[in-house]
């Protein structure tokens, strides 16, 4: 996949975000200019559009269905499988009854282009999850969240916190990639957030972490710039919880802006997320109870 030296280079860039940046087609890798890369943006998405990905015929599930860069609108499926029915989402019992309702889903317009779908991962009890925007080009392909050189971060900042990435569980707003890593309409992140609170309900998370502005603004329904509410403390009501949510930063922004302030906004944001586990831990005896 990334036999040429461009390939890989624009693989790189796609990941930290920035592919938009390079003009289309690429004669030799351009320098990014410094400006753009390390002006303080509000939300580290949405990420430029500038290459139109068809999905491989191989990996749609229905030829012939329109794509999510397709004008058409999209006309959702009206079977169990390809728009699984409110029913099977709400009585699923466990985390591998849901995956296995949803895994083919087609209910928006990323179904038909995704490769794999990124159903989430980690411990089904974990007392700290963490929320992303949607899978990228390695989530995929290998059907896992965070995966990625956005992933490797993630992993370090688990472990910054004393935590391993299987103590907590990690799922996204959208199972399925959106082209280009842009960032996921809100018609398809409304799509999907049922799936999403399945997973939170069966999971009873003490404290959640969503990951730069699209998980605080579909999940939490909070608009503001992340850089203005990172590590405010927010809730969010899922079933019949409500549940401290802390906001941080992405980490392909961090990777992006990888700076000291940065690096320790994160370090503070997840310090107090594991911070109130324990305590909540301790308190209520969570772990046992819960
Ligand atoms: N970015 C996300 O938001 N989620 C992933 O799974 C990978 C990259």
């Amino acid at each position: 996949m990334t036999d040429h030296p461009l390939q890989a280079w624009r693989d790189t860039l796609e990941d930290l975000g920035v592919m938009g940046l390079v003009r289309e087609p690429m004669a030799a890798p351009e320098p990014i200019p410094a400006t753009q890369v390390s002006r303080p943006a509000p939300h580290p998405g949405p990420r430029p559009v500038s290459r139109p990905t068809p999905p491989p015929a191989a990996a749609s599930p229905r030829p012939g269905a329109p794509s999510a860069t397709s004008s058409a609108p999209y006309v959702r499926p009206t079977d169990p499988i390809g728009c699984p029915p409110p029913e099977a989402v709400a009585t699923a019992a466990s985390l591998a009854d849901l995956e296995r309702a949803i895994q083919g889903c087609l209910a928006c317009p990323l179904g038909p282009g995704r490769l794999k779908f990124v159903f989430g991962e980690g411990d089904p009890k974990a007392r700290l999850m963490f929320v992303g925007e949607g899978p990228g080009r390695d989530e995929d392909l290998q059907g896992r969240p965070f995966v990625g050189k956005a992933g490797e971060l993630l992993d370090k900042m688990i472990g910054a916190i004393g935590l391993k990435r299987e103590d907590a569980y990690i799922a996204n707003v959208v199972k399925c990639r959106p082209p280009d890593n842009r960032t996921p309409a809100p018609d398809e992140a409304r799509a999907c957030l049922g799936y999403l609170h399945r997973q939170i309900e069966l999971i009873r998370p003490a404290v959640i972490v969503t990951l730069g502005a699209t998980p605080l603004r579909e999940l939490v329904g909070v608009s503001e710039g992340i850089t203005r509410v990172r590590g405010q403390w927010k809730r969010v009501r899922v079933g019949d919880r409500e549940i401290p949510v802390m906001p941080t930063f992405h980490p392909a922004y961090v990777l992006r802006q990888y700076t000291q302030d940065v690096r320790r906004a994160v370090w503070e944001d997840l310090k107090a997320a594991k911070e109130w586990v324990d305590k909540a831990v301790e308190d209520q005896g969570l772990k046992t109870e819960d």
